[in-house]
């Protein structure tokens, strides 16, 4: 069975303070959620990188330097459901530029879904999905000799500590070949009365993801939280740049997980921290840059400068 999962919550829940890792919202129930948090109002992410794509294509097509004569790979790194990326696709496709689509994602059921409706929506482009985490999936691109086009959108490597997103850049680097391409789509540090919303929505979307979380223990290792005994708390600071969720035990309580033949025990008010949001500017994406052979080459943004498609050259 799913062992990293099951030792990751046991270091998590272990721990002072308790964490639980966001990579591990994303089964089936939690890949419909995320749909749903792009789709609500609040959640400005989305809709600002969709800008990007849809109005500003043909920039993100020369800031690539891409040439119709030669092959490339374009791999998407968390690629979820791929509708800003399709907007790319569509471009690339009528205009008969020649390159496969790899799509990898944790989730095999995003995948499956996402390759099913480019295969119907846009038939000539080649897709192959791998499923796998961002490390995981490294190694793997220094199999092929092919130029390379790396797309990694949605500010998805926000959920990374700054040490962890340095060292994934680091590796990304190292894995890339002199003038692959990097698209790295980033949510721009601003007001928190603009960024708390969309991890805190009105219509309690995000809280039910957060916790799905607990159901999903519950459902694979016989856990017994009750989803009732927790609640959903986001924070956020625009000095920091950084939204943090947590689920806060409201009241004194012992979890046991079966699978783990353990109990937890809760304190009133205890938190499990779940999930971090990390904001950019240019300061903290050069900071990550500094040890490594990627230069930012370029960078769209949307019209209301919510978020930033930087593009970055492998030197
Ligand atoms: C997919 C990581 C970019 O952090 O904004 C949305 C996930 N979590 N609402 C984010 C998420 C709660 C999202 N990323």
């Amino acid at each position: 069975m799913n062992n990293n999962f099951l030792n990751d919550i046991d270091k998590g829940l272990s721990n002072t303070p308790k964490y639980l890792l966001s990579k591990y919202f994303y089964d089936k129930k939690g890949d419909a959620l995320f749909v749903d948090i792009m789709n609500m109002p609040e959640y400005y992410l989305t809709r600002a990188e969709f800008d990007i794509f849809k109005n500003q294509t043909q920039n993100i097509i020369e800031g690539l330097q891409l040439n119709k004569d030669t092959f490339f790979e374009l791999i998407e790194l968390g690629a979820g459901d791929g509708t800003k990326t399709k907007e790319l696709l569509k471009v690339l496709d009528t205009e008969k530029y020649n390159f496969n689509y790899i799509p990898i994602d944790i989730s095999q059921n995003a995948l499956d879904q996402l390759k099913e409706s480019v295969n119907t929506e846009l038939p000539h482009v080649k897709t192959t999905t791998k499923q796998g985490d961002y490390f995981e999936v490294l190694g793997s691109l220094k199999q092929s000799n092919h130029p390379k086009i790396i797309l990694f959108l949605g500010s998805n490597i926000g959920n990374l500590s700054d040490a962890l997103a340095k060292d994934f850049l680091t590796k990304l680097s190292d894995s890339l070949k002199s003038n692959d391409k990097v698209l790295l789509g980033l949510d721009l540090i601003k007001s928190k009365n603009i960024v708390l919303p969309a991890y805190n929505d009105s219509q309690g979307i995000t809280k039910r993801f957060n916790l799905n979380l607990l159901d999903r223990i519950n459902n694979e290792f016989g856990a017994d939280f009750d989803t009732d005994l927790f609640i959903h708390q986001p924070e956020y600071t625009e000095e920091e740049g950084i939204a943090r969720s947590y689920l806060v035990s409201t009241i004194s309580q012992n979890v046991t997980i079966k699978s783990l033949n353990k109990t937890f025990h809760f304190v009133e008010g205890e938190r499990i921290h779940t999930e971090t949001s990390r904001k950019y500017n240019d300061t903290i994406l050069n900071s990550y840059l500094e040890n490594t052979s990627l230069k930012i080459i370029d960078k769209l943004i949307d019209s209301k400068q919510y978020f930033a498609d930087y593009i970055l050259d492998k030197k």
